[in-house]
C-alpha cells in the first residue's frame, strides 16, 4: 500500500512537473518569435473574433511579410472641398511620412478646386489624382454625397485598379505608422469618444423613421465615420447600402443625427468589420492617455466657424 502511495506521489509530481515545464517552453517560444500581445490593459479581440488593432499587438514584419509578396495597391479618397483644401498639404505629407509605407498608394482628391491642390513630393510607387465635384453651401451635404462619389469611383474605376480603400478625412494628419496591420476584408475604426462606453451612451440616431436607427440595447462599437476601409469589393457594398438609406432619409425629409457616420454605425451593426482599429487610428487633438499610447492618425484643430461653409 506504502509502495503504491509513493508510486502515485511521483507519477502526480511528474505530471506536474512537465505540465509546467511544456507552460513554460510555449511562453519561452511566443516570446522568442516576438509573438507576444503585450496589451492586457485594452480589449484586442470583440466577440465576433476580429482582432482589435493596438500598439504592441502586432509584429510588422511579419505583416509586410505576408502582404508585400501579393503586390497590393491601396487607394485612398479624401474629399477637400471649401475651405478644407487648407488641410491637403499637411495630410498628404503626413500620408507620405506614415501611411502605408513601401506599399503602392494611390490617392484620389475629390475637390472643387483642382488648382488649390498643393504640389507634393511622392514617393516611389504613389500617385495622385485630383477628381473636380461641385462645392455646397452646406458641410452636412458634403459628407452626404461622399457615398455616391466614393461608390461611383469604385464602380468606374477602382475594381480593376486597387485591392484595397481607406476612405479618410481631410481635416487630419498621420503622427505615426499606418500599416499593413491596418488590412482586411472590411475595417472600421472605434471612435476616440467611445471606446471605453457603454452602449446607452453611444450617439447613435435613435429615431425610428431614420434607416440609421439603432434602438437602445443594440449595437457592438461606436465607430468614427472619418474613416472606413478594407478590400475594394467590401467598401463598395457599404457605400452603395448607405448611399441607399441616405436617400430614403432625405426623401423622408429626415437627416441622422451624425449624417453618414449614423449610416455606417447602423451598417456595421449588421455587417461585421473584419477587423476594428484602435482610437490610435482615429484621435481627436494631441492628448494622450494611458491606454492610447500613440497616435497614429488624428483630427486636427479648426476653427469650424472659419472652414465650414454653414
Ligand atoms: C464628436 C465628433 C463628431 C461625431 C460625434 C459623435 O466628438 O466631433 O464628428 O463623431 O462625436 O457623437
Amino acid at each position: 500500500m506504502g509502495t503504491m502511495k509513493s508510486l502515485l506521489i511521483v507519477y502526480m509530481f511528474v505530471f506536474v512537473y512537465s505540465c509546467v515545464s511544456s507552460l513554460n517552453n510555449l511562453i519561452s517560444l511566443c516570446l522568442c518569435l516576438g509573438l507576444a500581445n503585450s496589451r492586457k490593459d485594452v480589449v484586442t479581440v470583440t466577440p465576433w473574433l476580429a482582432p482589435i488593432v493596438w500598439e504592441g499587438t502586432f509584429d510588422t514584419n511579419i505583416l509586410d511579410a505576408t502582404y508585400k509578396p501579393q503586390n497590393i495597391t491601396v487607394a485612398n479618397t479624401v474629399f477637400a472641398v471649401g475651405k478644407y483644401v487648407q488641410f491637403l498639404k499637411d495630410y498628404l505629407e503626413s500620408a507620405e511620412q506614415y501611411f502605408m509605407l513601401g506599399y503602392r498608394v494611390h490617392y484620389y482628391i475629390f475637390t472643387d478646386q483642382p488648382e488649390a491642390v498643393p504640389t507634393v513630393t511622392l514617393g516611389a510607387d504613389r500617385r495622385i489624382t485630383t477628381l473636380k465635384i461641385p462645392g455646397s453651401n452646406r458641410w452636412q451635404e458634403i459628407t452626404l454625397r461622399r457615398m455616391e462619389m466614393i461608390m461611383n469611383l469604385i464602380e468606374t474605376q477602382l475594381v480593376n485598379e486597387a485591392d484595397y480603400i481607406f476612405c479618410l478625412d481631410v481635416d487630419t494628419k498621420f503622427y505615426g505608422h499606418w500599416g499593413a496591420e491596418s488590412l482586411s476584408r472590411l475595417v472600421a475604426a472605434v471612435h476616440f469618444g467611445f471606446y471605453s462606453a457603454s452602449r446607452e451612451h453611444f450617439t447613435y440616431e435613435r429615431r425610428p423613421e431614420s434607416q440609421a436607427y439603432i434602438p437602445y440595447g443594440e449595437g457592438d462599437y461606436y465607430y468614427g465615420g472619418a474613416m472606413i476601409g478594407g478590400l475594394v469589393r467590401e467598401v463598395y457594398k457599404v457605400t452603395k447600402t448607405c448611399h441607399l438609406w441616405l436617400n430614403m432619409d432625405k426623401a423622408n425629409s429626415i437627416e441622422a443625427v451624425w449624417q453618414e457616420e449614423s449610416h455606417l454605425n447602423k451598417y456595421f451593426l449588421y455587417n461585421k468589420p473584419t477587423k476594428l482599429l484602435s482610437p490610435e487610428y482615429l484621435w481627436n487633438g494631441p492628448y494622450q492617455n494611458n491606454e492610447v499610447k500613440m497616435i497614429r492618425y488624428s483630427h486636427v484643430w479648426k476653427d469650424v466657424s472659419k472652414v465650414r461653409p454653414n
